[in-house]
């Protein structure tokens, strides 16, 4: 591959594991399992290229003689890469680490960022165009073969190998995400965005509904306690999906009550966490106020 070739190569593994990546935060139904599949093969790309890269360059690296303007840069999105490629098969191993307060998952999407906005800035300010020889050819087409059946074949056997060696890995869910406290009540982890710690509610804390509804006010705590159920699963972003049989209202039935008329609803947390979703969505959805302990597992529920 020519240098030009292989540096296109890079930010364009790079540029679409940054979009996959942020993609996985909306990705949380089994049919989007693919966004996940391919961010892993993307990562194993990533690592080709990148020996080939090393290949080229270690020797100019090596010399501080022949550092030049570029060679700052060079050095920090290296370390960029290899932060985001360790973080990443750590965490898709199973390490359990956190550095300064914060998860091996939220190390991976800061460090995924900074990389990704590095790249886009030195493409704008330095990137030559690609030559037709750069992606054309019988070298450039069995490269870029290569690297793509390596990537689905190492996707292919991540799982499986990383069950051989017992490693926690091979647990997690399609998401990435490994197991807290299914089933066990109300002990599974609290949390609302990056590393904070949500406050337990004080004492008297009431719901209220406004908006476009007929009877808007602060809804009585035996209507939130309704006694609706609903097993589901709630996959974090920061890395850990719990499933628990849910007691609450169902959101639909509340809506009724106060004879809500708009066409979306907006539910705002007491951290003030907010969401918006269609009036007719709900139908589905449950306000829970706890979760029921239960010696049920989430596979004899079939969850
Ligand atoms: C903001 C950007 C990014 C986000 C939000 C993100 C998110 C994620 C998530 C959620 C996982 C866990 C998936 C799983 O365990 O199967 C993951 C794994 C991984 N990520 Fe990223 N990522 C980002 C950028 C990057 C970049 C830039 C690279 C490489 C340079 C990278 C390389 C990897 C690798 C190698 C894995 C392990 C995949 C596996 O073994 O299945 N990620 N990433």
């Amino acid at each position: 591959m020519t240098a030009r070739g292989t540096d296109w190569s890079l930010a364009l593994l790079v540029a679409l594991l940054v979009a996959t990546g942020l993609i996985t935060a909306f990705a949380g139904t089994s049919g989007s399992a693919w966004v996940f599949a391919l961010h892993g093969a993307l990562g194993f790309g990533v690592v080709v290229v990148l020996v080939w890269k090393g290949r080229r360059v270690w020797r100019r690296v090596a010399d501080p003689a022949r550092w030049d303007g570029r060679t700052g840069f060079g050095l920090l999105a290296a370390a960029l890469v290899l932060g985001a490629l360790a973080s990443g098969f750590l965490w898709s191993g199973g390490a359990d680490v956190r550095l300064g307060g914060f998860g091996l998952l939220n190390w991976h999407w800061a460090l995924g960022a900074a990389l990704g906005l590095l790249v886009l800035v030195h493409a704008l300010l330095r990137a030559k165009r690609p030559r037709v020889r750069d992606v054309t050819g019988r070298r450039q087409l069995f490269a870029t073969a290569g690297v793509a059946v390596g990537a689905v074949a190492f996707w292919q056997l991540q799982r499986p190998v990383s069950a051989l060696f017992g490693f926690r890995g091979a647990r997690r869910r399609f998401t990435g995400s490994y197991e807290a406290a299914s089933f066990a009540g109300n002990a599974f982890p609290a949390t609302s965005w990056v590393a904070d710690h949500p406050r337990e509610l004080p004492a008297g804390h009431r719901v209220t509904v406004g908006g476009r509804c007929a009877r808007p006010g602060v809804v009585p705590a035996e209507t939130l306690d309704a006694g609706d159920e609903l097993v589901a699963t709630l996959d974090c972003t920061g890395g850990f999906y719990v499933t628990c049989e849910w007691q609450g209202v169902r959101l639909a039935a509340l809506l009724d009550r106060v004879g809500a008329t708009g066409d979306h609803v907006r539910v705002i947390s007491h951290t003030g966490y907010r969401w918006s979703f269609s009036i007719d969505a709900p139908r589905g959805f449950l306000l829970a106020t706890y979760a029921l302990w239960s010696s049920f597992t989430p596979e004899g529920r079939g969850a």
